[in-house]
């Protein structure tokens, strides 16, 4: 089917969980408070892509940490398709200068919003379509 659930009733601040979705890797992170005020400093003029690659947002929305992030009420949360948009490598997760995502492959440094910020990535990690079907529930697609 095209489209998934996922309980994260289990997953606390701080804890991850990557599911699979039409063949890719779906990271999934509760962030701690600190991680989305970290994502929420930045100014969009500091990043590389400033767009928030978001598809459930029009796409000029900007990639701040809110349009990055579960939206109102679940900024904590990001969902995001686990490919690295330099040649599509898996990122490994709370890792690289940011303590976000850190491609192996070739270097690309993600932050704790997964916006490219170092690295040959051009891109954003893209954020899929998805909506909390509960408190404790998403789906994806
Ligand atoms: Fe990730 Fe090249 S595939 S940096």
């Amino acid at each position: 089917l095209a489209s998934i659930e996922v309980d994260v009733a289990s997953l606390e601040p701080g804890m991850s969980l990557t599911v699979k979705w039409r063949g890719k890797p779906i990271f999934i992170r509760n962030r701690t408070p600190e991680e989305v005020k970290a994502a929420a400093d930045v100014p969009v003029s500091d990043l590389k892509d400033p767009v928030a690659r978001n598809a459930n947002l029009p796409a000029d929305a900007q990639a701040t940490g809110a349009d990055r992030s579960g939206g109102e009420g679940k900024e904590n949360w990001i969902v995001m398709i686990g490919t690295c948009t330099h040649l599509g490598c898996v990122p490994l997760g709370q890792a690289g200068e940011y303590n976000g995502w850190f491609c192996p492959c070739h270097g690309s440094v993600y932050d704790t919003a997964g916006r490219i910020r170092k690295g040959p990535a051009p891109e954003n990690l893209a954020i899929p379509t998805f909506s909390f079907v509960s408190d404790t529930k998403i789906k994806i697609g």
